[in-house]
């Protein structure tokens, strides 16, 4: 089970000030269990978990199947919570180099023209042997009107459907709301495949519904497992959520003692994304009304030598948590060298793990000693299990820290000012 370990920060916070949050952190809890805090009508994530739509998830996984054993290439078209939870698990758990199955693409979450130009253009390129690849497109929306998501969507799918003529709808599959939106008015027309993301699930709270599951099951990745591995989280906190209500204490208890950076680092680049889609899931739920902890993400150790002397010597803004993997899983150790020329021979037979792990340890006693509070979160072992694990545990932390702050988790009114600036300067009617 995933552990946190807050000592590291709590000696920053005194006993009153703690206490105070810790009265918070149990109340927005029950709010939570009991479905009484702004928003509750978006509790749908912890549904899903507490009653698992097996069938679903069986027909999830035979499309996944179907599409790796047929394509060669899978575009992700979507924004926000509509990808970040797909490439996060997909990141994760993919080999860094070798895709087995199709190459996953992603698209829609901005509008940069040459990079969706050079998208199009390799997509016509044909594959090495001649033959032209075998492209499958989801476009994920779950408003269905999301200008960046729609944009590449028309773009793609006017690839589509030259390709494939007729057959373009079986190349099409679209996640988005139960009713309304241009995206359902083009399944009715066209005949796309359609899942439904679920009405009482926000767009980041919404990786272990189909908006995630589709992409990730095309990945090779065991969904099943994954999901399961959230149930697990589930049932332990609704038995016992002391470590959880703990953190999310002394979260509050940092933010009241001003700090305003939350900076979410790992030493394993396996898990950048998934700091990108926690740096969401907190940033978009909790910055609202003047309150929130800035979250940013780092990947460590490039990062220490880029933001490392901030976080050591800046201005005393932040705080940091480590998202820290316990168990190896690479096989890799130094080498030992005759001529010794580089001098690396004191580290000859130590694994890369155990390396990278010393300078995880050494940065953290560091850090500390710079006064940066650090909460330290520890997954067992990277695999389909523990991030189902880790999934759950960041969408309940967010549910009790934003509640804590007298804040709605749910909503993002914030995100519509662009909006609505950009739709004006486009000329939109
Ligand atoms: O978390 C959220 O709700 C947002 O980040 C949305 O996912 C994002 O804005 C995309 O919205 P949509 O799925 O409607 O295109």
């Amino acid at each position: 089970m995933i552990k946190s370990d807050i000592s590291l920060a709590r000696k920053f916070i005194d006993d009153s000030t703690y206490l105070h949050s810790r009265k918070k952190a149990d109340q927005a809890l029950e709010q939570l269990r009991h479905g009484t805090g702004p928003g509750s009508e978006w509790l749908g994530w912890r549904d899903i978990l507490a009653e698992p739509n097996d069938a679903k998830l069986e027909q999830i996984s035979e499309l996944g199947e179907q599409i790796r054993s047929k394509a060669d290439v899978f575009i992700v078209c979507g924004i926000g919570g509509s990808y970040l939870g797909a490439k996060a698990v997909i990141d994760a758990l993919s080999d860094h180099f070798d895709q087995d199955g199709p190459e996953i693409l992603y698209a829609g979450h901005h509008m940069g023209g040459k990079y969706l130009e050079q998208m199009l253009s390799h997509l016509k390129k044909p594959k090495k042997d001649g033959s032209p690849k075998n492209i499958y497109l989801n476009v994920i929306s779950k408003s269905g009107s999301t200008l960046e998501t729609a944009l590449s969507f028309r773009m793609l799918r006017e690839l589509i459907e030259d390709l494939y003529g007729e057959e373009a709808y079986e190349h099409i599959i679209c996640t988005t709301g139960k009713e309304g939106g241009l995206l359902n008015e083009m399944i009715e027309a066209k005949g796309y495949r359609k899942f439904i993301v679920p009405d009482d699930v926000g767009g980041r709270f919404s990786v272990l519904t189909p908006v995630g599951l589709v992409p990730i099951a095309v990945a090779g990745i065991d969904i099943k497992t994954l999901f399961y591995g959230a149930v697990t989280a589930y049932n332990q906190f609704e038995e016992n959520a002391e470590d959880l209500v703990e953190y999310a204490a002394l979260r509050n208890a940092i933010h009241e003692s001003g700090k305003t950076i939350d900076v979410f680092a790992t030493f394993e680049p396996e898990l950048a994304s998934i700091g990108g889609w926690i740096q969401q899931l907190l940033g978009e739920s909790e910055g609202k009304e003047g309150k929130g902890i800035f979250p940013t993400v780092a990947s460590y150790s490039t990062d220490l030598h880029s933001l490392g002397q901030f976080i050591q010597q800046g201005q005393r803004s932040l705080m940091e948590t480590f998202i820290i993997i316990e168990k190896s899983f690479s096989e890799l150790s130094v080498n030992e060298l005759e001529e010794n020329d580089d001098k690396l021979n004191y580290l000859s037979g130590k694994s890369f793990h155990e390396i990278n792990a010393k300078a995880r340890e050494g940065t953290i006693e560091a850090h500390s000693e710079g006064a940066v509070p650090i909460v330290r979160i520890y997954l067992e072992a990277l695999n389909a299990e523990n991030i189902g694990q880790l999934i759950y545990f960041f969408e309940l932390l967010t549910g009790i820290f934003v509640y804590s702050l007298n804040v709605n988790p749910f909503n993002q009114p914030g995100v519509e000012d662009y909006k609505k600036a950009m739709y004006r300067l486009l000329g939109k009617h």
